[in-house]
């Protein structure tokens, strides 16, 4: 729990992952502003506000650089600062290697590399400003294990989160800012969950404990490193895979 309401912006935050992040901060004294290229986003913040979180939908292509300053810059203007960036939104299209053209490849990549570089850029100078920031990236188990039936650019675009939150971790220390990441392992969601159909118990029995993951798993990992108790951890990738991979 945060001592002071903190301004949390989660990206990609109108389902799966991305809403039980949100929800998850909102009950840890966060005004969650849930962002998304869909405009589902504004249901899933007034369900939010509904059921008593502080909650607010911003419209945000991550891809597209100016709109992610503009949008940021408005979120600071009205709260008056940011204190954390989940970097959640992402994609995971399904070509095998031999078919994937430098179009596809750059089209994972950008959205989910230079995404996060967009909204990095966008944040750390007011997190700098004020002494104290929390950046939190989703990666994902194919970063550290490479990815089979095709998602290579996905995996390759998973693995330079890892770079980009070590690099970082180490540039900003110094201005009470950490940057970490949890890699999920098979968490049964909206977006991802269509690949399991008909093979749910089959892919459960091969986790070590026995269950798919779900979004609740991957919010309290985020949750903690993006609390006031995780100061002196960065960084890190925090695996959330139920022991699917255990380096
Ligand atoms: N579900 C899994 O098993 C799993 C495993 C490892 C990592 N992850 C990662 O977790 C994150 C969330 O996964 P999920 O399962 O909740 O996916 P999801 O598809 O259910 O949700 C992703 C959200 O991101 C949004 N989005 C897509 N492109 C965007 C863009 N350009 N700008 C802003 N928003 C955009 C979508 O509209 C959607 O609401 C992703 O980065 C994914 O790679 C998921």
């Amino acid at each position: 729990m945060n001592d002071i309401q903190r301004i949390a912006i989660i990206t990609g935050a109108a389902r799966g992952i991305g809403e039980a992040v949100a929800r998850r901060l909102a009950a840890a004294n966060c005004t969650a502003v849930i962002t998304d290229i869909s405009d589902n986003g504004e249901a899933t913040a007034s369900k939010m506000r509904e059921e008593g979180f502080q909650a607010v939908f911003r419209k945000m292509n991550v891809a597209d650089f100016d709109n992610v300053s503009a949008v940021v810059k408005g979120i600071a203007e009205e709260f008056g600062r940011v204190d954390i960036l989940v970097n959640n939104a992402g994609i995971r299209p399904t070509k095998p290697f031999e078919q994937m053209t430098l179009a596809d490849w750059q089209n994972v990549l950008h959205i989910n590399l230079d995404g996060a570089f967009n909204c990095c850029s966008a944040v750390l100078p007011l997190m700098k400003a004020n002494h104290w920031g929390r950046i939190v990236s989703v990666s994902s188990l194919a970063a550290q294990q490479g990815s089979t039936g095709g998602h290579t650019h996905y995996a390759a675009s998973k693995a330079g989160l890892l770079g980009l939150t070590k690099s970082l971790a180490r540039e900003y220390a110094r201005y009470g800012i950490t940057v970490n990441a949890v890699s999920p392992g098979w968490i049964d969601t909206e977006g991802w969950g269509g690949a399991l159909d008909g093979k749910r118990d089959e892919y459960a029995d091969r986790v070590p404990v026995g269950r798919l993951g779900n979004g609740v798993d991957v919010a309290n990992a985020v949750a903690f490193l993006a609390s006031e108790e995780a100061a002196y951890i960065t960084g890190i990738n925090l695996p959330v895979n139920g022991g699917l991979y255990i380096s």
